[in-house]
């Protein structure tokens, strides 16, 4: 258990501003640890894989051709990222063009293209000037896939996270079966295996983890132990 209460806490991390980048599998629970981390150093959370959710909302919306460079990257020019805090629920959303489009972009439909679309050069390029842009001024969460290697390379504390595949599968089935309960367990799971294939073997930035990233195995750990992990990695950072 941390005795360091929260004010201490705050006290430090905003002293010491840091990066924090946290990478890994599909559905390992990176934006769950995100979150609460930067609830309790009160700094940004950035959800990086909400940004090529929400790119490949427009292209599927606009039939965007993702053999057609020049119509990608014009694509890219109408698309305008945001995110804002929900008053209601204090956790930042993702805005497309002025929609929030936090919930659509969780659906199967927008899972199955996304890491195609990710995998674009341009798309890339786009996304990573915008997540460095938001890290300008340190006191940041960002959680993705290329975060601690691309994104921020000289983050002060990375993290890697990863979890045995059925227990990752069983996570994203609770958590897309509330919304639809004519998924199949099935279907999540060739999701989750296509994902992790094609984003560990894409060209550009694949998924690896930094040679300086704390790795974070949490198949049998509770989240308020993972929390308690990755605190203590911090502590040793900002004091
Ligand atoms: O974290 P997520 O499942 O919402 O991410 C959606 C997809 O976006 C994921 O399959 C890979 C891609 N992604 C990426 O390539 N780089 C990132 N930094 C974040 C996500």
């Amino acid at each position: 258990m941390l005795t360091i209460g929260t004010p201490f806490i705050f006290a430090l991390a905003m002293a010491k501003k840091i990066i924090i980048t946290i990478d890994g599998w599909s559905s390992c629970g990176k934006s769950t640890l995100a979150k609460q981390l930067a609830k309790k150093l009160n700094y940004i959370y950035v959800d990086s894989g909400a940004m090529y959710r929400a790119i490949t909302l427009y292209f599927l919306r606009n039939n965007i051709d993702l053999e057609e460079n020049e119509e990608i990257k014009q694509a890219l020019k109408q698309i305008s990222l945001e995110f804002h805090s929900n008053p209601n629920t204090q956790s930042s959303e993702i805005y497309l063009n002025g929609e929030n489009v936090e919930y659509l972009i969780r659906d199967l439909l927008i899972a199955e293209k996304v890491s195609d679309v990710a995998a674009i050069k341009e798309v890339r390029e786009f996304a990573v000037a915008q997540q460095q842009k938001m890290g300008d001024k340190k006191g940041i969460v960002m959680d993705g896939r290329d975060i601690g290697t691309t994104v921020f390379p000289d983050a002060e504390l990375k993290i890697f996270m990863t979890a045995d595949t059925a227990v990752r599968v069983e996570r994203r089935f609770k958590e897309l079966y509330a919304k639809n309960p004519n998924i199949t367990i099935e279907e999540v799971k060739d999701n989750l295996e296509m994902r992790d294939y094609i984003d560990s073997n894409r060209e550009i930035s694949p998924l690896r983890k930094a040679e300086d990233a704390y790795i974070l195995d949490n198949t049998h750990l509770t989240e308020n132990q993972q929390f308690e992990k990755a605190m203590g990695w911090i502590l040793s950072k900002i004091s």
